[in-house]
């Protein structure tokens, strides 16, 4: 008979809390990934899903748990160094420089990481190659935000934490979201997303955070049971 040990999940959240502004946001939870694993987070505004992935990008520390990465916990700091370097962060804040063209502006994080060559690919297959050499602020919102993904497809990094990406997308580019993530995903790569709207993505787990407060009737729950009447 082999015992084979089952292999140490590449991301694990244990029992993880977190703490916002004195207010309990998480709560026990308890998460694992393995390569090629996604992750999808949804819940109603201010549940913490943004919280959660700040958590794991290192912006802020568990309350209580611990996130393990490789079976290391990430808030030490030698752990800490490396861990952040597989990380890759799309949110709603694009840290676009308009004074630099489209280009420049995914360049600029590919030199950083010591790349070359990859971003006008990105940008190419994001739609954007014939933009490539405007200055930015001439980009629309959903342009904006393919530039956004063009950057984490240049960065090839191999864990994506992602807020909101299909946001003011079109349906092509939410297609185009859908495929880097399943290309990502092929090649080993991990995908949190946080998002209202759906994403399709193969096997993914889904994790609903419980709303913070308990709801309170609206005007539209008291027409419904006639309260008003
Ligand atoms: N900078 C902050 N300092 C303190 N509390 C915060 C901060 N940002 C958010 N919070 C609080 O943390 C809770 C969770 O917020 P979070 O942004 O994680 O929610 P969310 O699920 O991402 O919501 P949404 O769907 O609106 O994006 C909210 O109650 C919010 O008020
Ligand atoms: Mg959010």
């Amino acid at each position: 008979m082999s015992l084979r040990k089952a292999p140490v999940p590449r991301l694990l959240l244990d029992n993880v809390s977190c703490i916002r502004n004195s207010q309990q946001v998480l709560r026990h939870v308890n998460v694992s990934m393995h390569d090629g694993g996604a992750l999808v987070l949804t819940g109603t505004n201010g549940s913490g899903k943004t919280t959660f992935l700040r958590m794991l990008a290192g912006f802020s520390k568990p309350s209580a748990g611990q996130i393990l990465w490789n079976g290391h916990d990430v808030t030490k700091s030698g752990v800490f160094h490396q861990y952040k370097l597989q990380l890759n962060w799309c949110s709603l804040k694009d840290a676009i420089n308009e004074r630099f063209t489209v280009l420049e502006n995914i360049k600029w994080f590919e030199l950083l990481e010591g790349k070359e060559g990859r971003s006008l690919p990105a940008l190419q297959l994001m739609g954007l190659g014939r933009l490539a050499n405007e200055k930015s602020r001439v980009l629309s919102m959903g342009q904006r935000k393919r530039v956004q993904l063009a950057r984490l497809i240049a960065l090839d990094r191999p864990i994506w934490l992602l807020d909101e990406p299909s946001v003011a997308l079109d349906d092509e580019g939410v297609g185009l979201l859908e495929y880097i993530i399943a290309k990502h995903r092929e090649k080993g790569g991990i995908v949190i997303v946080a998002t209202h709207l759906p994403i399709q993505m193969e096997d993914a787990m889904f994790l609903r955070l419980p709303p913070r407060f308990p709801r309170r009737p609206t005007l539209g729950d008291m027409l419904d049971r006639g309260e008003l009447m």
